[in-house]
């Protein structure tokens, strides 16, 4: 390698320029964002946090949001300095809560999407005013962010079969993601029976759900739900039964503009008797679909 045979004195005088030049460089204000591009799906909560550091003047720095167009066009989004900063476009948004920042500390803030769009793919610049003696270092930096349209709704239970004792207090959770409308979302449970059969349990917003049949369990209490944020839901049993056994369906009611996505989603649970319970022997059976 003729490289490496440098002349040993070049050498070092090549280092020594390259160790100034680095510290010219390093010197002066930094403003950080996350490597990027981040990459979301629709409907999710995001923050882009940015820091600064290196810096003179006040502790506490002041920030600016904007998001580049194509054409290298900004449009303003949010500022520490005040709503004055903001562009027309996105006033409802930012009224709303929907764009937003919080302050981290005086050196960092983070600019937040509660439901990102497709719409919000693009460049974001987080830029700090200066309040150094002599403007040296960087004052703005840019990161990629792309949202990925949504494939749509997502219903979610565990992957069954759950296997359970009698007598034991049973809870099933369910999620759902991806959807349009309300952030609280309804729940239903339904049992599945042997031909497609539905035993209507508990519902988050139909008092009338209930079948008959179960009505008693319900009322007690022995079988009821309870909702675990906008989002989720668990059907519980307190004391499940050997004829508990069977298929448990979670479904939503559709809020979304077009429905796209799935709506339930099923999941298999298996009582064993209490006698059973030292050595189970669990039949296989084949999971429906
Ligand atoms: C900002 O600072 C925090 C705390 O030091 C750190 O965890 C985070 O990774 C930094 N972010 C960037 C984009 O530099
Ligand atoms: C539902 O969401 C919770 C909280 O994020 C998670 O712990 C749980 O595993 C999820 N359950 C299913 C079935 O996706
Ligand atoms: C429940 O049923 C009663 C009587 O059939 C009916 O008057 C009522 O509107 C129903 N409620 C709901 C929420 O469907």
């Amino acid at each position: 390698m003729r490289l490496l045979k440098m002349d040993g004195i070049t050498g070092i005088f090549h280092s020594v320029i390259l160790l100034i030049a680095f510290v010219a460089v390093s010197e002066g204000r930094v403003v950080k964002v996350p490597v990027g591009p981040l990459v979301h799906v629709e409907g999710q909560a995001v923050s882009i946090r940015c820091n600064v550091s290196d810096y003179q003047g006040p502790r506490d720095q002041d920030f600016d949001w904007s998001m580049i167009q194509a054409d290298d066009k900004s449009v303003p989004l949010v500022s520490t300095l005040g709503d004055s900063f903001m562009d027309p476009t996105v006033r409802d948004r930012v009224n709303s809560g929907d764009i937003g920042y919080k302050k981290l500390g005086d050196d960092s803030v983070e600019l937040r999407f509660k439901k990102v769009q497709a719409t919000d793919s693009g460049v974001y610049r987080c830029s700090t005013p200066s309040t150094d003696s002599v403007n040296s270092g960087n004052y703005q930096a840019d990161v990629e962010l792309k949202v990925a349209v949504s494939e749509g709704r997502v219903v979610k239970v565990p992957v069954g079969p759950l296997v359970h004792v009698e007598g034991q207090a049973v809870s099933i959770r369910c999620n759902v993601s991806d959807y349009q409308g309300p952030r609280d979302q309804d729940f239903e449970w339904s049992m599945i029976q042997a031909g497609d059969k539905s035993v209507p349990l508990v519902s988050t917003f139909d008092d009338n759900f209930t079948d008959p049949t179960v009505r008693d369990r319900v009322n007690s209490g022995d079988i009821g739900y309870k909702k675990l944020g906008d989002d989720s839901v668990e059907l519980r049993f307190k004391k499940v039964q050997a004829t508990d056994s069977g298929v448990y369906r979670c479904s939503t009611p559709s809020t979304d503009s077009v429905n796209s996505g799935n709506y339930q989603a099923d999941v298999e649970l298996k009582v064993i008797g209490d006698s059973l319970k030292v050595s189970p022997a669990i039949p296989k059976t084949k999971k429906k679909k």
